[in-house]
């Protein structure tokens, strides 16, 4: 038998696709495990069918990877596969959506206003801007509500900054998702199950160099310092755990997740948004939190395909 890599795709993140499952093969090879590593093209079904995989393990970011529709065509083909089911990703990977499921579970979320690209020029952008800073105030945080490694996302300090943070954001999805800006500290859990339930790793802290943790910042080694575990008090930790196993279990996933949070100068944690397949290269941070456990990546990613395969 053999596992299954699935990377590249056709999203804005194909790039940092590429990168998460040269990382998780070169992992499981390093373990003995006999990895195949395929982009979704159309010769993925054909080559699934011809020769099942044992599990397959989904390092697509963004689109297809995380919005339920490669997980559902692996439904399909009766293959198993770490994480969550079509249903759990539709709702997590839209990050409005999740933001209300995760509310409804008592977590903490910056408030926020949700606009499709058609409901904001129908109505007149500068009005409909001038309602949103009166409601939320400044700074804020613009971003597509369907997206990831902070593409289209940007920090709006003036309301003079607003309108063109919309244009980048509608730039790489059709709906906004406008944040309220909370200042403090950008922290990120990743939580595993390995099937005594959600377990969080050590949180990790995030210091890009340049204040912001743009693309850049996130791929380019050297532009961000990481702490893992991060400078938190042993109580602010906690509430940080507690908040990445909720929205873990309260959007129903299964086996990874990543939950990235703010953590206000109160120590107050705030729920920012959940990762279904969290990043895997160099400077992710699943692999940082990992490492920081104690923990190998290629054997947990091997547990976790035996666990997928059982
Ligand atoms: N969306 C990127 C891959 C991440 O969250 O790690
Ligand atoms: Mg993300």
């Amino acid at each position: 038998g053999h596992v299954l890599v699935l990377a590249g795709g056709l999203s804005y993140e194909r790039e940092v696709s590429l990168r998460s499952g040269r990382r998780v093969s070169e992992a499981l090879r390093a373990v003995g495990i006999p990895v195949e590593t395929r982009d979704t093209d159309a010769s993925l079904v054909p080559a699934v069918l011809a020769d099942p995989p044992d599990a397959v393990f989904v390092t697509l970011h963004g689109g297809a990877g995380e919005d339920g529709a490669i997980r559902s065509v692996l439904e399909l083909l009766s293959v198993p596969y770490v994480g969550a089911d079509p249903d759990a990703c539709r709702v997590a990977f839209d990050k409005p959506t999740a933001k209300a499921v995760v509310r409804s579970f008592g977590l903490r979320t910056p408030e926020s206003v949700t606009l499709p690209k058609e409901t904001f020029h129908d109505l007149g952008a500068s009005a409909v801007l001038d309602r949103i800073v009166e409601r939320l105030g400044l700074p804020l945080f613009v971003k597509p509500s369907r997206g990831g490694s902070a593409l289209g996302a940007s920090m709006v300090r003036t309301a003079q900054e607003l309108p063109s943070a919309m244009v980048g954001c509608f730039a790489y999805g059709d709906t906004a998702l406008i944040e309220r800006y909370i200042e403090g500290v950008e922290v990120s859990v990743s939580v595993v199950d390995l099937g005594e339930g959600p377990v969080a790793l050590p949180p990790v802290e995030i210091v890009p160099d340049a204040g912001l943790y743009d693309y850049a910042s996130r791929y380019t080694a050297g532009h961000t310092e990481f702490f893992a575990p991060a400078r938190l008090s042993p109580e602010v930790s906690q509430a940080c755990a507690e908040m990445a196993v909720t929205a873990h279990t309260a959007l129903g996933l299964r086996d990874v997740s990543r939950t990235d949070l703010i953590v206000d100068e109160a120590g107050l944690p705030y729920f920012l948004e959940v990762n279904v397949a969290p990043g895997m290269t160099e400077t992710s941070l699943l692999p940082m939190a990992i490492e920081a456990a104690g923990d190998d990546l290629g054997t947990l990613c091997q547990a976790l395909l035996e666990q997928a395969a059982a």
